[in-house]
């Protein structure tokens, strides 16, 4: 029987270990499961969201999941993350994104990256080094800790356990 104190230690690690994880999807990822099903799948963002943060609850992770076609609204939300607490409340531990077609041609939300200066994680449904010349070039991939490409929706789900883990190794 663990004495109070180390229950008290305990719970002050149970708490320590619930992470915040923020998750950015970019331009046209709203239309998955319309949008080239043969290349990004048949399935909604909606599920795959709703599946990933099921899987976080799982690892003690809390995640918040924005979508936007615009680039200045996914800018805002990585802004957000100095200008006040995004996530619950709590401050934000680590970024998953997707930047969509931003992914060849954004500086700004590269900088707003860096300004952050947070873990994340860069994702791809589709191996962009299998397509056209123009998505081999990505404005994030040397600034990100890790680049998950091809592996479809089972890629977020790698960038969130990799992320937990650089995050518990961090702390
Ligand atoms: C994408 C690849 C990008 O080149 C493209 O513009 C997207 C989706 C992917 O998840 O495979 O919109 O980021």
């Amino acid at each position: 029987m663990p004495k109070c104190s180390q229950l008290n230690d305990l719970f002050t690690e149970n708490i320590s270990t619930l992470m915040n994880i923020l998750v950015l999807n970019g331009p046209n990822l709203n239309l998955l499961g319309k949008r080239e099903p043969e290349i990004y799948g048949s399935r909604t963002l909606e599920a795959i969201v709703a599946d990933l943060i099921e899987y976080a609850g799982t690892q003690n992770t809390q995640l918040v999941h924005f979508q936007s076609n615009a680039e200045h609204e996914l800018i805002a939300q990585i802004q957000s993350v100095l200008l006040e607490s995004s996530v619950s409340n709590a401050p934000v531990d680590g970024i998953i994104i997707n930047p969509a077609a931003f992914t060849h041609t954004s500086v700004a939300l590269r900088d707003a990256l860096l300004a952050v200066n947070l873990p994340f994680i860069e994702v791809h449904l589709s191996n962009v080094h299998k397509r056209e010349n123009f998505r081999h070039h990505s404005y994030f991939s040397d600034i990100a800790q890790g680049v998950i490409v091809g592996l479809g929706e089972q890629g977020y789900r790698f960038a969130l356990d990799a992320l937990i883990t650089i995050l518990k190794n961090k702390n």
